[in-house]
């Protein structure tokens, strides 16, 4: 059965909830205002035609978009994705006083991302194909030129597919666990040029390896070095633990601002080079560090921020917990010529916490943590180490608004906040806020120090409470003339 929805309303996600036999069910793909059909026979109503079209929609998107799930704003112009990503950010961070984020789109909202993953099937004319999973399940889309994948790599899977059909490569079965291959995996220099293919398999076995190598090499399309990895777990994720290099140095390198990185098929690096130069441009910019300053890059990956920063400061420390990010971040460092910085494997708000019980000095923190966000005990820490200004990069400004709270618990006053565009067509969005110590704490704090120097200064007490630094700012207010009604988080 079609019903007709007319006006529908989204917020930020291009959803709608429409209501079916007093169930409520969430229409992807549509845009504010339009009159849609949904398709109730599928086991989940769906999308079926637009009726009446936004001014908004574009037709020219990705023809996989319904399916694939990955790009949830293809169907929509990028001007108006950049202003719906910027008014989401506007509501979420209305609380912190911010009303008109400034928010950086891309150039070009396609073809950016330097590294691409696809998944092996063979299709019923039996030909090895590869594609990406339909949303929510293990069904292979097969996908031949993703928008969002650079055209290098578009270019270089599609010759993979042809070798490897003509080399009678299986592709893996999922439900039997046989065959051979399993996934491509790309990384792509959009300034070095250079390419690494790593080529998943089910385990060591690799028949026809040689002549892969070989069929792709008389292709001539630019790869740099070929990686095998083997992967012969039940799982959806893509690398194993295991690889052998099968031709070049088993790793490339990338340009970025005036520095060069390593990337091997592990290495953390953000997936669009041109987006992650603006960020972090601007991140050590708001930094506004000294050549005096001790600076913490805190989930530093392969330690691009690290780098960055260390032409500013007069030490960079930089921590992450993934042990190949750190050997490859310390070669970083070294192929710039890099003196300043010292990279450790450990967890961050272990780290921190280290610091805090040590009292070591810091000056400036820069943090980029996963999705997750950071954690209490990390954001605690850096309240007791009172750097004077926090940069804290983020992909998920959800959990940077929680960590936000935190901060301001800490005695953190967030001074901006921005948008970088880093994934366009996607529903993610890049943010990066900067906070400062709010000055006022540390001057009342040395007010309650200087008036009860035998209790806080003898005792060698380091951090004082913060109900004595709450009556000494009504004890101020007082003395001012009025009461202090302010009632801080
Ligand atoms: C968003 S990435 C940032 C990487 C880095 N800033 C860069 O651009 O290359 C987050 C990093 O945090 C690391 N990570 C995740 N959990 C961590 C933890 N508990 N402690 C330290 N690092 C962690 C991940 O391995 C990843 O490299």
């Amino acid at each position: 059965m079609l019903i007709k929805f007319e006006n529908v309303k989204t917020e930020y996600l291009p959803d709608t909830e429409v209501k079916i036999d007093d169930k409520k069910y969430l229409i992807h793909g549509v845009i504010n205002g339009e009159d849609i059909l949904v398709d109730t026979d599928s086991k989940y109503p769906k999308l079926k035609e637009i009726i009446k079209k936004s001014p908004e929609r574009i037709e020219d998107g990705c023809i996989f978009q319904n399916e694939c799930g990955g790009c949830r704003f293809m169907h929509i112009n990028y001007e108006y994705e950049k202003q719906l990503k910027q008014q989401f950010l506007n509501d979420l961070f209305k609380p912190f006083g911010f009303k008109n984020i400034p928010f950086t789109g891309m150039e070009n909202p396609y073809n950016y991302r330097n590294k691409c993953q696809m998944t092996y099937k063979l299709s019923k004319s039996k030909k090895v194909v590869s594609g990406l999973y339909e949303e929510y399940t293990h069904n292979i889309i097969t996908v031949s030129n993703c928008l969002l994948q650079s055209e290098k790599a578009n270019d270089v899977i599609n010759v993979l597919n042809k070798v490897l059909t003509k080399n009678k490569i299986q592709p893996y079965d999922e439900k039997t666990r046989t065959g051979i291959i399993r996934h491509v995996y790309i990384r792509y220099g959009f300034n070095s040029k250079q390419l690494m293919l790593v080529i998943v398999t089910n385990g060591e076995m690799f028949p026809g390896r040689n002549n892969v190598i070989k069929d792709l090499n008389k292709e001539n399309i630019g790869i740099t070095t070929i990686v095998q990895n083997y992967n012969s777990r039940d799982t959806s994720i893509v690398l194993g633990d295991r690889e052998r290099v099968l031709y070049g140095p088993g790793f490339i390198y990338e340009y970025v601002s005036d520095y060069k990185f390593k990337i091997s098929p592990r290495s953390f690096f953000q997936i669009n080079t041109n987006g992650m130069n603006i960020i972090y441009n601007k991140a050590i910019e708001y930094a506004k560090i000294k050549n005096t300053d001790i600076v913490i890059d805190a989930y530093c990956g392969v330690g691009t921020i690290s780098i960055f920063a260390s032409k500013y400061a007069k030490k960079v420390i930089g921590v992450e917990l993934n042990k190949n990010a750190i050997v490859d971040a310390k070669i970083n460092a070294k192929i710039n010529n890099i003196n300043n910085i010292e990279f450790l494997a450990d967890d961050a708000t272990n780290f921190m916490t280290h610091l805090a019980k040590n009292k070591e000095h810091v000056d400036v923190v820069i943090m980029d943590p996963p999705r997750e966000g950071s954690t209490k005990q990390f954001i605690d820490a850096i309240g007791y180490l009172k750097p004077r200004r926090v940069i804290y990069v983020s992909c998920d400004p959800k959990t940077l608004k929680r960590d936000l709270y935190l901060f301001s618990d800490n005695d953190y006053i967030v001074k901006r906040i921005e948008g970088v565009d880093m994934f366009p067509r996607t529903q993610h969005i890049e943010s990066f806020a900067i906070l400062e110590r709010d000055n006022e704490i540390d001057e009342l704090e040395a007010l309650v120090r200087k008036n009860n120097t035998k209790k806080y200064n003898e005792n060698k007490i380091r951090y004082i409470p913060k109900a004595d630094i709450e009556m000494m700012r009504e004890d101020k207010y007082e003395a001012n003339g009025f009461k202090n009604n302010k009632k801080r988080r």
